[in-house]
């Protein structure tokens, strides 16, 4: 079944008091309307249309890297009817249905998509509607039903007499449509009502006039349909998709300490076995491989993590931790580190763009940025590299089993070559030869009695 998705994403959202066009707040870690355009993916959709308009610019950036999604700007938001019409051109005539969804809906389940498109070609229907009960329904687009129960019209909020708004039943803005039939309808759609705009709900009532079939498909579960338009709906719908990521993710042999203080990327993935303790953040296109534990307290974001490693209370942004590796606490792996297995990064250090070999350590309060550091090598505490002279970053280059003192200051570039051994305290400015020692200090003095002159006050 071949058919085409045209997503809302115009209006501005006043609701939300925000900058951001309310289509790009995001739910976990993904915008709104990218969840919407995934399950349409998920669906099988096969054209994919956003309809922009609020801040159009900054709604097409986000999909200008996704090939097959057409975005179309609607001039002037005058309404859900207008905001479908102006998708007609680039929609190909082929598809016999078109499924409209809203930006705002992010929750909306790919089988709900498929089950609503089903119904309408079952029924050779105009139009399906898909409506949810609400057991608060203030602000949505109330069910009218005739005496047959059948579905009649729809009443917005704006509009609905003291007897309609006590209607729990609601449109939750998704439907199917003939598209042929629906391109012949629009025309006739007035803005004569509370709002002044051109309703797409009010086709409802158009097709019935006409004797057209129209469906009302009542959803099971009335969060899936939910409509962000506050920032407490923003709140309350991220705990509804954090809830369905978790159980998920536990039905998958995941363990999750306390479930409500973790939030999963719906684009991450966690193998068997795996821990996360409490406030922690696996996002982005993550990774977490069996038997690893994360938290409590880190954030891990587009990155993979070993089998067996551990991250705790630490950062990793982008970056490839190894097999029991050990990163914690405290911290902080920045963009493009691989720390290969039984290695470990630990208490308060800080790496960038650092590759750190086979079982290597940097167990305390070091900042390793823009290394290469072989296998089996021991930084000592408190190690600084030197990458930046203010003006250029350079690199530093350590070997297989080498020896870094504590408080050693590498000033790059450098290279301390295998098996050398730096002293602690030092600074080195010269690459250090294999097997050498290297030790850059002023010689100790010890100057006897001095203690017992100072009290005397003649030193
Ligand atoms: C709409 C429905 C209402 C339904 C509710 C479900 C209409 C008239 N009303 O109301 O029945 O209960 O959704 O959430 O359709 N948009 C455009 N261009 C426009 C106007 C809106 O693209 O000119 C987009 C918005 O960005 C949004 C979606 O359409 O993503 C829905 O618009 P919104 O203003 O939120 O409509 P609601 O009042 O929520
Ligand atoms: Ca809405």
């Amino acid at each position: 079944m071949s058919f085409a998705v045209v997503i809302l994403a115009a209006g501005q959202g006043t609701r939300m008091k925000s900058k951001l066009p309310k289509v790009l707040h995001k739910i976990i870690d993904v915008p709104m309307v990218q969840l919407v355009v995934e399950s349409a993916r998920e669906a099988g959709a096969t054209q994919i249309v956003v309809i922009t308009g609020h801040q159009a610019e900054l709604v097409e950036q986000q999909f200008a890297d996704q090939s097959d999604v057409v975005c179309v700007r609607q001039k002037a938001q005058i309404g859900t009817a207008n905001a479908v019409a102006v998708a007609r051109p680039v929609l190909d005539v082929s598809h016999e249905h078109v499924v409209v969804l809203s930006g705002d809906t992010p929750l909306m389940k790919a089988a709900t998509v498929q089950s609503l498109v089903e119904t309408c070609r079952a029924q050779s229907a105009a139009m399906t509607v898909l409506t949810a009960i609400q057991p608060n329904p203030f602000g949505y687009g109330r069910i009218v039903r005739g005496e047959t129960d059948e579905i009649s019209r729809i009443v917005e909020q704006k509009d609905a007499d003291e007897r309609e708004s006590l209607i729990n039943e609601v449109n939750t803005g998704t439907y199917c449509f003939n598209q042929n039939k629906l391109f012949a309808i629009l025309p006739q759609i007035k803005n004569e009502n509370a709002a002044g705009e051109y309703y797409l709900t009010d086709t409802v009532a158009l097709f019935c006039q006409e004797s057209d079939i129209v469906c009302a498909v009542c959803a099971d579960d009335a969060d899936e349909t939910l409509g962000v338009n506050s920032r407490s709906q923003l709140a309350y719908a991220t705990s509804v998709l954090q809830n369905r990521i978790n159980t998920y993710w536990m039905d998958e042999g995941v363990t999750l300490l306390d479930p409500n203080s973790v939030w999963i990327s719906p684009h991450a993935t966690l193998e068997r076995d795996v821990e996360v303790l409490p406030n922690s953040f696996i996002l982005g296109t993550s990774n977490i491989s069996e038997d690893a534990i994360v938290g409590p307290s880190s954030r891990v974001v587009d990155s993979a993590i070993g089998a067996s490693a551990s991250v705790d209370s630490s950062i990793v942004l982008s970056s490839t931790v190894g097999e029991r590796a050990c990163v914690g606490p405290r911290a902080y792996i920045r963009p493009n580190c691989t720390v290969e297995a039984g290695a470990k990064v630990g208490t308060s250090v800080e790496i960038k763009n650092t590759h750190i070999g086979l079982g290597s350590k940097v167990p305390h309060l070091s900042y390793i940025g823009d290394a290469a550091i072989g296998a089996q090598t021991n930084i000592g505490a408190g190690t600084i590299t030197c990458n930046y002279d203010g003006v250029t970053k350079s690199q530093t280059i350590i070997g297989d089993n080498v020896f870094i003192g504590s408080d050693t200051m590498l000033v790059a570039p450098v290279t301390i070559e295998s098996e050398a051994t730096v002293g602690a305290g030092s600074v080195i400015t010269k690459d250090v030869p294999a097997q050498s020692l290297a030790i850059e200090r002023t010689e100790q003095r010890i100057i006897d009695g001095w203690s017992v002159r100072k009290r005397k006050g003649n030193k």
